[in-house]
């Protein structure tokens, strides 16, 4: 703690412009690792990487596609599996585990043939489905500083693979409820593989959460014609469509038509402990279904457990859990019950800034059986509904929504928003067809650091407008906290806030996903939350053409920042055949592939400082 806690004054690095190439940019002064690949060898007895030649037994063992959320989980020096879970106290920042999610696949970037997304979309073969499927979810991965820089321990026991064949467990009330059993699995208790995973988290007891977002397009059908309509209306919802990519005739769980209730078993936070090579991953129902861009957590020893996460979709709302139970960090197993023991809660964002978390509660208010809720496995089945009911606020697509440590607030990104008609703005989303985006603070009562997240008001304000603080639409305008349009320089502005983390100091980070449609490059962009400097961005890192940047997660120490920079070369008519460009490798024989970052300041001081 310093008085700079929050200022941009330790945001010294020199500013980026705006571009849009084929290439990843860094301030002068800086370096970035190629970490970990599509294709890269996870687990031990695969070669070098030969996309023509790749079986789905084969990527099963290799880094997946769409790399997306990262959490660092530090291992101490000499620690190995099996010693219980002391290793998650560790801070060390020179040896840890990346654990990585695979959000999606995209075959016309991945497999020789396709022409374009469409035909890659409909027609795929059995063995490219196979690939596909081995190629979502989630990979850990031990790595360690060299003084070569970062690189992954092949032979490391911590190393897994996480894929949508992996048996998995459902936890919480709706654990085996009707609406989950299906022909395979008629218990309602387990699950094969988790799919979408866009954001996540992390707990203080050493576990991760992997959230599981748009899983509608992994299945295939038509909701008009299942038979119950409580279904059909709760698949028309995720996406589930006619037109979706065709899985399901290759692997039957995923036609609707075949197992209508199998769609119900996505859309949850799955969480596992990566210190376990052998555990079981578990979906939480307690956390809700629907497009979960992450849940991440507050922890004060002595309080419970206060989590917030989003749904990434239009008019969609923030949600918050708070654990029946205390945290108590001495208390490793104990505290494994806080995430399937607590309440669930949507957001309701007033006029004049006041807010209010709102309980989803069966039984309670309009959470009935007249509004079709049989018990609370139903209010978490379908959330979206139970929230709306509930007088939630719709929102413009709510991301990440994290708390930074230092000032204790909590921050939501709201990454756009082209739906929202005008008799449909409010004070929280003050934009008609919002394409910028923009981000809001949330206060909850108490003093600085020692505010009280489970209490059920907050205040609330618009801590940015994303887009040109100069711009002549006044609808598009920039506005960044209370900067005047002249403090922020000309490739400080950005749209469509997605990611973010938080440095030591406070200080901001945000990942961006959709500045392409303004001309340049999606990256990160830094800044202080308070202070004089309280909401400037400076622009850190931008994206090779094609790319967004996601799972922005510091070291313990600051002195690393790693990054997904995630479908390079996405857009346009770019194939694997004809790719724009075959960021990282520049190899002719390789395609385009996602990749982790490893972002270091050359003299090795903590990035941004
Ligand atoms: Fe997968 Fe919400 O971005
Ligand atoms: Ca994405
Ligand atoms: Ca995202
Ligand atoms: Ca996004």
């Amino acid at each position: 703690g310093s008085k700079n806690q929050g200022s941009a004054e330790n945001l010294s690095f020199t500013e980026i412009p705006h571009a849009l190439d084929g290439f990843h940019h860094l301030p002068s002064d800086y370096s970035a690792d190629v970490l970990l690949r599509w294709g890269d060898p996870v687990i031990d007895g695969v070669g070098d990487f030969d996309p023509a030649a790749l079986t789905a037994g084969e990527q099963e063992k290799r880094f997946g596609y769409n790399n997306d959320f990262i959490a660092f989980m530090p291992l101490d020096p000499g620690a190995g599996p099996g010693e219980g879970g002391h290793h998650c106290r560790s801070d060390n920042s020179g040896r840890g585990l990346l654990c990585v999610n695979h959000e999606y696949t995209q075959p016309h970037l991945m497999f020789s043939g396709y022409h374009d997304e469409h035909s890659a979309t409909r027609g795929v073969s059995a063995e490219h489905v196979a690939i596909e499927q081995a190629a979502c979810g989630h990979a850990v991965v031990e790595i360690e500083k060299t003084t070569d820089g970062w690189q992954p321990v092949l032979n490391s026991p911590y190393n897994r693979r996480i894929t949508l064949n992996t048996a998995m467990d459902i936890a919480g009330p709706a654990a085996g409820d009707t609406r989950l059993q299906t022909k395979a699995d008629p218990t309602g208790k387990q699950v094969f593989g988790t799919v979408g995973n866009c954001a996540g988290g992390k707990t203080p007891w050493g576990t991760v959460l992997v959230a599981e977002e748009g899983f509608g397009g992994a299945f295939q059908g038509d909701p008009d014609n299942i038979a119950d309509p409580v279904e059909a209306r709760n698949h028309h919802a995720f996406g589930i469509e006619p037109g979706n990519r065709n899985w399901g005739d290759h692997d039957r769980r995923f036609d609707i038509g075949v197992e209508p209730r199998e769609p119900n078993r996505f859309g949850w936070m799955v969480e596992y402990d990566p210190y376990d090579p052998d555990s079981r991953p578990r979906k939480l129902t307690n956390l809700g279904r629907f497009e979960h861009e992450g849940f991440t957590l507050v922890s004060k020893p002595d309080r419970p457990i206060v989590a917030y996460g989003g749904d990434d979709d239009e008019h969609q709302f923030v949600y918050r859990y708070v654990s029946r139970a205390a945290y108590d960090p001495a208390d490793n197993t104990g505290n494994r019950t806080l995430l399937t023991d607590g309440t669930l809660y949507a957001a309701r964002f007033d006029e004049g800034g006041s807010g209010r978390w709102l309980a989803l509660e069966f039984g309670e208010g309009p959470l009935t059986p007249e509004n079709g809720f049989r018990n609370q496995a139903d209010v978490l089945i379908d959330a979206r509904r139970a929230a709306a009911l509930l007088g939630a606020t719709p929102m413009d697509r709510p991301e990440d929504v994290e708390t930074n440590p230092v000032n204790d607030c909590t921050y939501v990104m709201l990454t756009k928003n082209k739906k929202r008609k005008k008799g449909e703005i409010d004070a929280a989303n003050p934009r008609a067809r919002n394409r910028m985006g923009h981000v809001l603070e949330i206060v909850p009562p108490g003093q600085y650091g020692q505010r009280d997240h489970s209490s059920d008001t907050f205040q609330w304000n618009t801590f940015l407008l994303g887009g040109n603080p100069n711009a002549e639409d006044p609808n598009e305008r920039g506005a960044y906290g209370q900067q005047s349009p002249t403090a922020i320089s000309a490739s400080g502005w950005f749209a469509n806030p997605d990611n973010v983390a938080f440095d030591n100091s406070g200080n901001m980070w945000i990942a961006t996903d959709g500045c392409e449609s303004f001309g340049f490059h999606d990256g990160l962009w830094a800044m202080a939350t308070e202070g004089d400097n309280r909401a400037a961005p400076k622009h850190f890192f931008g994206c090779p053409q094609g790319a967004e940047v996601c799972g922005p997660e510091f070291t313990p120490d600051g002195s690393t920042l790693f990054v997904a920079v995630q479908h390079p070369a996405d857009g346009g008519h770019s194939t694997f055949d004809n790719p724009m460009h075959r960021w990282p490798d520049n190899d002719p024989k390789l395609p385009p592939r996602p990749s982790v970052l490893a972002i270091r300041r050359n003299d090795g001081k903590p990035v941004g400082s």
